[in-house]
């Protein structure tokens, strides 16, 4: 028995321990580490000290890069030393070499920064102090007049940004034949963009989560409709758990099984070897979370970067904070094997695959202009310390919040619809996606917006029946 084969028989024995934990022992209550806010502000406050209340202004805010910057950016381009590919590797061993440097020649002689930046001023920016510190967001109302117009704030993650939602914002604005249009918010997460980094730990998505609570407050929303992916998935269901009442639905395109909890873990075991008697869709679903075994290599391979960035943050950023190229190389390799893991065996990892080098460019700019890399490596290890430490996961999103997900095929982790009843108790919406992976509003822009349509014409036809019953 090989090692892993060894792992499994463990796994397997961890299992039956666990079921008869679960279904034989009562469980604890499940309490939320961190529910309250805290401050990140440079002003430490004494111990005791009431949070300061966050000031009424909002800010307008352009993107505008001085000449410095850029100049500077360029002579580092320009001294890159490359790593020498072996040959074949395609993206096996990484982001390959001789394509890196096509990119960067690209970077350096074809990329124009300052049509990106209008470009990315297309849509109005604003700054506003929360908690201590700048949060940075567009805001963008409906084009037309619209019979219904639902708030919606989109929350990405990482190595993504607000740039992911430029080509679904228009479809999203734009009133439907029924008249409905959305108001679209997008913040960036503290540390990432151009929202400031906190200069202290415990920014996890908890309290991303009460920071962006605060702003849609600040903008007089009090209800309204979110969407996560990546990270922005957990921040959306930590906004979702602490502020039901605020959440008119919660829409999530990023849906990974941890270990289901009670009946549900009996469920996963059953569809581990029975999985007719559990899929409706078996041919379709258990590849995508079983055998274990290849599920197990399959994460190993692509998940090395979190357990860095969970364990030591600021070593790796060392030299990604110096190097554009090399920052390019890891956002972007990331970026490519996340659309879809197949691309590991072409040569430019699929990069060009419908998309441009200036769309993914324009990414990385965000992260190279913020200098501020470490700070979005840091944001996991405080998830890792505090969510993912604790019973985040399993404590379910309260029942009045309806709940929409949407199932993109290439996304690297799935969790399908007969196995999420152990954290969402009120699903209402559950759609298969022909084509798109783990950035979808980026990818596939018209299937994203047309899933969040078809959602939110859901929870209003489920808010008029309440009505309805009220009466
Ligand atoms: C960017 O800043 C420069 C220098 O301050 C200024 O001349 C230019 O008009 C600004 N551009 C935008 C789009 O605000
Ligand atoms: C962070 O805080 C420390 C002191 O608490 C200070 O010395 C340092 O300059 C601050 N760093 C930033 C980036 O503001």
């Amino acid at each position: 028995m090989g090692i892993l084969g060894k792992l499994i028989a463990l796994a397997i024995l961890t299992a039956i321990t666990a079921i008869v934990f679960q279904l034989f022992i009562k469980s604890d209550k499940l309490d939320l580490l961190q529910t309250e806010p805290k401050w990140f502000g440079k002003n430490k406050l004494k111990s005791g000290e009431p949070l300061p209340k966050d000031p009424d202004t909002i800010n307008k805010f352009t993107v505008n890069i001085s000449d410095e910057v850029l100049s500077e950016l360029k002579q580092r381009l320009r001294s890159t030393r490359f790593v020498k590919p072996l040959p074949d590797s395609q993206f096996n061993y990484g982001f390959n070499g001789d394509y890196l440097k096509q990119v960067v020649d690209y970077w350096l002689t074809k990329f124009d920064w300052r049509k990106q930046e209008k470009e990315l001023n297309k849509y109005n920016h604003f700054k506003t102090k929360i908690s201590g510190i700048d949060i940075h967001f567009i805001h963008i109302k409906p084009t037309k007049p619209a019979k219904t117009i639902v708030p919606l704030m989109l929350i990405h993650g990482w190595p993504g940004s607000i740039w992911e939602f430029y080509k679904t914002i228009p479809l999203l604005t734009e009133p439907t034949a029924d008249g409905l249009a959305f108001e679209v918010i997008c913040p960036s997460i503290p540390g990432y963009g151009f929202s400031e980094a906190p200069n202290q730990s415990g920014l996890d998505s908890i309290q991303t989560a009460h920071i962006f609570i605060k702003l849609m407050k600040k903008l007089n929303h009090n209800n309204f409709v979110v969407n996560g992916g990546d990270w922005g998935s957990f921040v959306a269901r930590s906004m979702a758990k602490l502020y039901p009442q605020n959440i008119r639905g919660l829409h999530l395109n990023l849906n990974s099984c941890m270990i289901p909890k009670g009946i549900h873990f009996v469920k996963y075991l059953t569809a581990m070897w029975f999985p007719k008697l559990v899929f409706e869709n078996p041919d379709r679903d258990y590849p995508r979370i079983f055998p274990l075994k290849k599920r197990f290599q399959f994460l190993m391979r692509e998940s090395g970067y979190f357990h860095i960035q969970a364990t030591k943050p600021d070593t790796v950023s060392a030299a990604l904070a110096d190097s554009p190229a090399g920052l390019a190389a890891y956002l972007l390799e990331k970026s490519a094997m996340a659309s879809n893991a197949q691309n590991i065996d072409k040569w430019d990892g699929g990069l060009t695959d419908g998309y441009t080098l200036d769309e993914w460019l324009t990414g990385v700019m965000l992260y190279w202009v913020s200098d501020n890399v470490a700070a979005t490596f840091r944001f996991y290890k405080e998830n890792v310390e505090s969510v993912f430490g604790y019973n985040w996961d399993e404590q379910p999103i309260d029942a009045t919040v309806p709940v929409g997900v949407a199932n993109f095929p290439n996304e690297i982790s799935h969790c399908p619809k007969e196995l999420v009843g152990y954290k969402i108790l009120n699903l209402v919406h559950f759609t298969e996606q022909p084509r798109g992976g783990h950035f979808a509003a980026f990818e596939e822009p018209k299937l994203f917006a047309d899933d969040i349509k078809l959602f939110a014409k859901n929870v209003l036809d489920i808010e008029k029946q309440s009505t309805k019953q009220q009466k």
